[in-house]
């Protein structure tokens, strides 16, 4: 497999970064991950800004220019022979001295990948997954930025772990406050009264790529759809609830579990996708193959 390292595409096992890279030793860099479908890139002019807003909030430098992050994304993409695949952009503040001091690291590191693409079991859009409303807060927007899509990602991890305990195949983060934030990687919507309901954007969640792309799509079909501060009630009293992502495009959740007075309790909220979840989800695909998205991605809707 060929991956790009710092200005060259060479085969995986070749490519080799310091040990005192700061993105190894201390979690400073910024990544994005992007779907090949059909041998085009899925929304990346998105994620390139959404990466560039990322490495700004970091003050890090992308070291190279887009046009030939592009290039570089297309060639990986032929060489690997990988029409369906997932691209995975890593930008680090490369090595330097111990210490968080950014200064002395003069040589960003910056990885671009690219593997077959394996996505969430099948049994998983059929019969919907299981999501956990655990008790670790998202990130205060004060402390790391949930906009930012940085490395460190210690927060999704261990609202994974809890997750995992609670046999949940995702969890779902509330705000400090008690908001819905988000999922470990992905966006939350639900379904009222054939209103599509998803948490506001503003500084409690990342600004999902899919999470915007089925918003449109969703106001494309005549649907409506309202972005507020959500409570975990107003999910819990949900007719539909699905999740979105890059990897993911939409995955039905159909029970939720949560843990009070140290007892595990659960919603069954349906046995597959809900009507509305299904429709999205039809159109998604539709409208995701129909377009070849490369360096064209706003021309849908
Ligand atoms: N994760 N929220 C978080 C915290 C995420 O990590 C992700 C994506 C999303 C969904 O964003 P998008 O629709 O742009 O993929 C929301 C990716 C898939 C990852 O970590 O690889």
């Amino acid at each position: 497999m060929f991956v790009y390292l710092n200005g060259r595409i060479i085969p995986s096992h070749q490519a080799v970064i310091s040990i005192f890279d700061h993105g190894f030793l201390y979690g400073d860099g910024v990544y994005e991950t992007i779907r090949v479908l059909d041998g085009f890139p899925f929304l990346l002019d998105e994620h390139l800004l959404r990466l560039a807003q990322s490495a700004r909030a970091l003050r890090l430098g992308i070291p190279v220019p887009f046009p030939d992050i592009k290039k570089v994304i297309q060639t990986l993409i032929r060489k690997n022979h990988f029409p369906e695949a997932s691209i995975r952009i890593t930008l680090t503040r490369g090595p330097g001295p111990y210490g968080f001091d950014p200064r002395p690291c003069r040589n960003p590191t910056l990885a671009i990948s690219c593997s077959s693409f394996v996505g969430y079991p099948a049994s998983y859009y059929r019969r919907g997954i299981t999501a956990a409303l655990v008790g670790v807060k998202r990130n205060h927007p004060l402390s790391l930025p949930p906009s930012v899509k940085s490395t460190s990602c210690l927060n999704g991890i261990l609202a994974k772990i809890e997750s995992i305990d609670l046999g949940a195949q995702e969890a779902i983060m509330s705000t400090l406050d008690d908001r819905i934030a988000e999922g470990t990687v992905s966006n939350v919507f639900a379904v009222k009264k054939n209103r599509i309901f998803t948490p506001v954007l503003g500084k409690d969640l990342l600004p999902g790529v899919t999470r915007d792309f089925v918003c449109r799509l969703a106001r494309s079909l005549g649907l409506e759809v309202v972005e507020k501060e959500l409570s975990i009630n107003d999910l819990k009293t949900s007719k539909e609830i699905f999740l979105t992502s890059t990897l993911m495009n939409i995955l039905p959740v159909t029970k939720l579990v949560w843990v009070a007075n140290r007892k595990i309790k659960s919603i069954k909220m349906g046995v597959g996708m809900g009507p509305v979840t299904r429709i999205l989800a039809v159109c998604f695909e539709k409208a995701a193959r129909a377009g070849k998205w490369y360096n064209s991605p706003l021309k849908k809707f």
